[in-house]
């Protein structure tokens, strides 16, 4: 089968959270079941330094956003048996970072008219077109409304994955037509407003044969008025193509017993010396005060998503309670500069990598006794399943996908618990659940029974493409 992914960001090309992992990740699993998988992506400048001419340019061809007329170069390259394609446009994707620009909306509108435009181009007919998040959302809307009497298109079905329901790419009306070349009247009847608006996330919704999201936990939150971000609504809609599928991660990229990134591989024989060592080196790295006290990593786009003014909230007692903290990310100021200050207030205590390093994120993962992670919304998480692997135990709020796959210690389920979690959003219920963990930290038994318990947990892909394929199968 013909699978192609039609995304923002892929591994190992552009990055800033786990769409990016996944995308690749569930791409690289279905070349692995026998299927044809391809991605397409913008060719951003990162891309474009980063590749340092090793794609191939297999053409040009025109995009029209109404009057208009851009030009898009189309490149292209393999890894892991994935086709990557490129578009490429420097008006809009030579700059330095992939979102945050005031004409976003105009950015994807170009990248979604140029995806369409690539499948004649190519004469590529995939079975499945897999949209993921906001940015191509119109692309089922394009084909079905503009490209419906053409037999070229008659076989293409199309998936929708929510990662993150927040973003859900709202645009005026008025560029339903400007940009897209669409009519009104899909605004009008209803059928792609939302909040007064067009939002690319629930046309794509509308319009696509499945949706899925990324864990069944979040499936069944995005179904409340609660959890929903105002999607419930639509999504109650088509109810009977809604399910959410798992994620996985990458049991090749993520190995500690043989991971070259960290300071000393490891396995669960020898976690306890292998932890250590990790540990003793990198705390070394960030001028940090050598402890036998538990270090907490945090390794996460800084934003309120990810509950991080809990953790800094919290910061001092873990740290009066003898433990230390180190976080890589970036992401909102006030957020950075809280870390930050943390680093002057407690000297030794604190190591903050503000960017990304993929080295480093390893080797917080190798290092840490305790990963946080306390989530306001969490539709799957990509981390705490890295921290299980890595034998380093996930402090969790109970929300979304760390409900699947976190299993928190109650103090009467030592054989399961993997873990531990609050359901509270709150500092005080963070501290709280911290203070536990560190007491156990200090009773080796419990302590390592739960290492035994995360190192024997399962998040290969290897089931969740298996799902995947199953859902693009059952589509008639
Ligand atoms: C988004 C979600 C995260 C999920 C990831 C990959 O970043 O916030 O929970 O793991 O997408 O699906």
């Amino acid at each position: 089968m013909k699978i192609l992914m039609v995304t923002s960001e892929a591994n190992p090309y552009a990055k800033t959270g786990g769409l990016a992992d996944v995308v690749y990740a569930l791409a690289k699993e279905l070349t692995i079941h026998g299927e044809e998988a391809s991605i397409v992506m913008p060719y951003y400048q990162s891309i474009v330094k980063r590749v340092n001419g090793n794609v191939k340019l297999i053409g040009s061809f025109d995009v029209f956003m109404s009057w208009r007329k851009q030009t898009a170069d189309l490149y292209r390259t393999y890894v892991d048996g994935i086709t990557y394609y490129f578009i490429g446009n420097a008006y809009y994707f030579n700059r330095e970072n992939i979102y945050g620009y005031y004409d976003d909306i105009e950015r994807f509108a170009f990248f979604t008219l140029a995806a369409r435009n690539m499948l004649k181009f190519l004469k590529l007919k995939p079975r499945i077109i897999h949209i993921h998040d906001w940015q191509a959302g119109m692309l089922p809307a394009l084909i079905k409304e503009q490209n419906g009497d053409d037999p070229f298109y008659d076989n293409i079905r199309f998936v929708t994955t929510i990662h993150n329901p927040a973003f859900q790419g709202l645009f005026d009306p008025f560029l339903l037509s400007d940009f897209y070349g669409l009519s009104d009247e899909l605004f009008r009847s209803g059928k792609v407003r939302f909040k007064g608006a067009v939002s690319s996330l629930k046309t794509s919704i509308m319009y696509s044969d499945k949706i899925t999201t990324v864990s069944p936990t979040h499936a069944g939150e995005l179904l409340t008025e609660e959890g929903g971000h105002g999607l419930n609504h639509v999504l109650q809609y088509v109810l009977d193509d809604f399910k959410g599928i798992l994620n996985g991660i990458d049991y090749e990229e993520w190995n500690p017993q043989t991971d070259g990134k960290i300071f000393s591989k490891y396995g669960y024989s020898d976690y306890k010396v292998g932890k250590r060592e990790n540990k003793v080196k990198l705390l070394q790295s960030f001028n940090m005060s050598k402890t036998d006290g538990p270090v907490f990593g945090l390794v996460s786009r800084l934003t309120w998503q990810k509950g991080v003014e809990l953790i800094t909230n919290a910061a001092p007692h873990i740290i009066a309670r003898g433990g230390s903290i180190i976080v890589l990310g970036s992401g909102e100021y006030g957020a950075e500069q809280d870390f930050n200050n943390l680093i002057q207030r407690f000297p030794g205590k604190v190591g903050v990598y503000i960017g990304y390093n993929d080295e480093l994120a390893h080797r917080i993962y190798a290092a840490s006794d305790f990963f946080l992670m306390p989530s306001l919304f969490e539709p799957c998480g990509i981390s705490q399943m890295i921290s299980l692997r890595y034998g380093t135990l996930p402090l969790v709020r109970i929300t979304g996908g760390l409900r699947d796959t976190v299993f928190p210690f109650t103090g009467s389920n030592l054989d399961t618990a993997n873990g531990y979690g609050f359901y509270d959003y709150t500092t005080a219920a963070l501290i709280d659940t911290v203070s536990w963990a560190i007491d156990n930290y200090h009773k080796a038994d419990i302590h390592g029974q739960l290492i035994y318990n995360a190192f024997k947990s399962e998040n290969d892909w290897a089931k969740s493409a298996q799902a995947y394929l199953d859902l693009y199968e059952s589509i008639e």
